[in-house]
């Protein structure tokens, strides 16, 4: 049955090749001062910095800057990132760049009026926000994570060993976001690919969660199906617009909490990804990847029927004359073989993993009680060994 819920995304979206002139709309409706957020320095590179700074200048606003956002951000960046936030006495916050430089954005909006430390209040102690928030507006570069159109925000403590998620309420989510394919481009294939396992990754963590009769799922299979499409479409031609504007789409509504209505949903692989990621700073799509088959194997009896529903409704793998467990392996051996084609990485070796940091993150592992099994600490040490 479905279960009781509160829908509400207040986020604006500018979709398409014209998308950034939503700025010119959006701009108007803030102060002067804009905190311009940005990464490495992908954005100079590829020119989208300047066409920002053009619409800002135009607009009248002063811009201050806050550059070096890195990948899997860090709490120090994070309390640098309050401390500029503060001088510049931002009116809005406009995140140029992919998942990382989004959920920076959304801690910094969060922490700016926090009377505590915001790393234990939202990261460790869960809590909501209590005080101002300061507006945040994206410019999406990289496509995967959702964070466009959500209230998530991923921020890692390396002293901790802890990459936590917290979920800030509606207020924190993007008041706009503009999405442009084109601006995916040059995003290099490495991570391009590690975005599109990021989005399989949030359909399945609330795809297998619950026995019930939900539209929610069947909105999930619509999305995987078209992810698969797509991505196998961009893997060899990455320009193709179609391809690219469809699984920027598809991100999109992987995560902006519209399939997770009235389920429970699991988010076990992330538990297990981001603990990689406190200890080896892997690209988050592949710490997923790495461990998704491992994991889905061993919880695949717990829940048996919807593993054969994906297997029949996401890969097309024909019943007829085969046991539910025959059908529902054979889901997963054809989600392993759509993995390998994109390039994925497939074992956590790979990203720096050694079995003397196994018992680190197995405790790093968050357990969650959503999913067709609740893990012991030895199901996870279980699953990093075979997915060695
Ligand atoms: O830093 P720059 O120079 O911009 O380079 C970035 C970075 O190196 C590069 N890039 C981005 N757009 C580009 C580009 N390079 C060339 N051309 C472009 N157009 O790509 C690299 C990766 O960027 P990043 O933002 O780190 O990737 P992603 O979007 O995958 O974000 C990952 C972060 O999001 C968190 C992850 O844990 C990780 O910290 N997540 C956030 C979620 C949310 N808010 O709901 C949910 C996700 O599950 C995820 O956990
Ligand atoms: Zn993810």
């Amino acid at each position: 049955m479905l279960g009781n819920f509160t829908f509400c995304n207040p986020t604006r979206l500018y979709f398409g090749k014209d998308a950034l002139s939503g700025l010119d709309k959006e701009l108007p409706k803030y102060g002067k001062n804009v905190l311009l957020v940005y990464g490495g320095g992908s954005v100079k590179k590829n020119g989208i910095y300047d066409k920002v700074v053009e619409i800002l200048k135009k607009n009248g606003k002063e811009i201050f800057e806050d550059a070096g956002v890195m990948p899997n951000p860090t709490v120090e960046k994070l309390y640098e990132g309050i401390e500029r936030a503060k001088k510049a006495e931002a009116d809005l916050i406009l995140a140029v760049g992919g998942g990382s430089v989004c959920d920076y954005a959304k801690a910094v909006s969060a922490s700016v009026h926090c009377k505590e430390d915001p790393w234990d209040k939202y990261f460790i102690r869960f809590e909501d926000v209590d005080n101002e928030v300061i507006p945040v507006g994206c410019v999406l570069t990289m496509v995967g994570t959702g964070s466009e159109m959500n209230g998530g925000s991923v921020i890692t403590n390396y002293a901790q060993k802890l990459k936590i998620g917290h979920v800030f309420g509606d207020n924190v989510f993007p008041k706009f976001s503009v999405l442009n394919p084109e601006f995916t481009f040059t995003v290099p294939q490495y991570q391009m690919v590690a975005g599109f396992f990021d989005i399989m990754s949030h359909i399945l963590e609330q795809y297998f969660s619950g026995t019930d009769d939900n539209t929610s799922d069947y909105i999930s299979e619509g999305l995987m199906r078209s992810l698969i499409k797509s991505s196998l479409t961009a893997v060899k031609n990455p320009e193709d617009y179609e391809a690219r504007s469809n699984i920027m789409w598809t991100a999109t509504w992987a995560l902006n909490t519209l399939v997770a209505m009235g389920k429970e949903t699991d988010w076990e692989v992330h538990m297990i990804g981001q603990a990689i990621g406190a200890y080896t700073n892997a690209t988050h799509g592949m710490t997923l990847s790495s461990v998704s088959l491992a994991y889905y194997r061993l919880i695949m009896p717990y829940g048996l029927e919807r593993f054969k529903r994906f297997a029949v409704n996401v890969w097309g793998v024909d019943a007829k004359n085969k046991t539910d467990k025959e059908v529902a392996e054979e889901g997963l051996r054809e989600m392993e073989k759509w993995m390998v084609s994109l390039g994925l990485v497939m074992k956590i070796s790979d990203l720096g993993v050694t079995s003397d940091m196994f018992d680190g993150i197995v405790n790093s592992t968050l357990i969650n009680t959503g999913g067709y099994k609740v893990l012991s600490k030895e199901d996870v040490l279980t699953i990093l060994k075979e997915s060695m």
